[in-house]
């Protein structure tokens, strides 16, 4: 089976980018399953309950979030009805939202799907690796693939989550940073490893933000509104193969799609649809 992981999606321009392209890929990548770190979507910071809708029907099958997971406190009540968004599982238990989700993949498997917040030069959280731990011993039998997005600032710490869940799940994959590194491998133990997928969004910018702003603010101490920025937006994701007899990943590759590609994926869609 085939899953994609999409790195955080960044304000109206991450959106767009996924309603235009996001069928024509799962269509011609022959996605079974597709999972989307959303924790930016919201102008840049948290996701709305419509934001949360409009990825679902782009064809967003399960959500992950990160740090800024409650800055739009309406996604409260989304966290804690639906099973296709999770939080960090190394929150508190009283944190509102589920701490893994078991969603049914195109082919048939059923997946698990966590997420991890990484302590390294970040704010204090529980500990990932116990976390980890916890939740892999609940997680349902017949749930053989397991995707593990590790939100994280360091490399290092990143390759620790890789390598402590080896053979365990079938990938670890990174997001936070908001840019993608090509260390993607398959490590011995057959788990699907990156250190960062990326980020979907304008990549003219500072993590997504205007680059004026961020620069301004940066030099001066003059405080500005970091806007979402809007030059060259891309999709940064990673399609993971695997056996979903064993768990193991068979392969993994990046997959970017800029605008013209996205043009691209969107008229393959629309040139099949039986309504055109
Ligand atoms: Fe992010
Ligand atoms: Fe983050």
């Amino acid at each position: 089976m085939r899953l994609l992981h999409i790195g955080d999606i960044v304000g109206k321009p991450g959106r767009q980018i996924i309603n235009r392209a996001l069928r024509g890929l799962i269509q011609e990548d022959q996605l079974d399953l597709v999972v989307a770190n959303a924790e930016n979507s919201a102008g840049g910071s948290g996701l709305t309950p419509a934001n949360y809708r409009e990825l679902i029907a782009a064809g967003v099958d399960a959500i992950t979030l990160g740090d800024h997971i409650y800055r739009r406190r309406e996604i409260n009540a989304v966290l804690e009805s639906e099973r296709n968004i999770v939080k960090p599982a190394n929150f508190p238990a009283s944190a509102p939202g589920h701490d893994h989700m078991v969603v049914k993949a195109r082919d048939g498997s059923s997946v698990a799907v966590l997420s991890l917040l990484g302590r390294v030069f970040m704010r204090p959280v529980d500990c990932p690796w116990a976390a980890a731990d916890r939740v892999l011993e609940e997680l349902p039998a017949e749930a053989r693939v397991i995707l593990v997005d590790f939100h994280a600032e360091a490399t290092s710490d990143m390759q620790l989550m890789g390598r402590y869940l080896d053979g365990r799940v079938s990938a670890v994959l990174g997001t936070h940073t908001h840019v993608p590194t090509a260390d993607e491998n398959i490590q011995s133990g057959g788990t699907a490893f990156q250190c960062d997928v990326g980020m979907t969004g304008p990549m003219e910018s500072i993590l997504g933000r205007r680059i004026d702003r961020v620069l301004e603010t940066t030099r001066t101490f003059n405080p500005t509104h970091f806007e979402v920025a809007t030059g060259d937006v891309r999709i940064n994701s990673t399609i993971v193969d695997v056996d979903p007899e064993t768990g193991r990943a068979t392969a993994i590759r990046r997959r970017q799609v800029d605008e013209a590609e996205a043009e691209r994926l969107a008229s393959l869609v629309a040139v099949k649809s039986p309504s055109r």
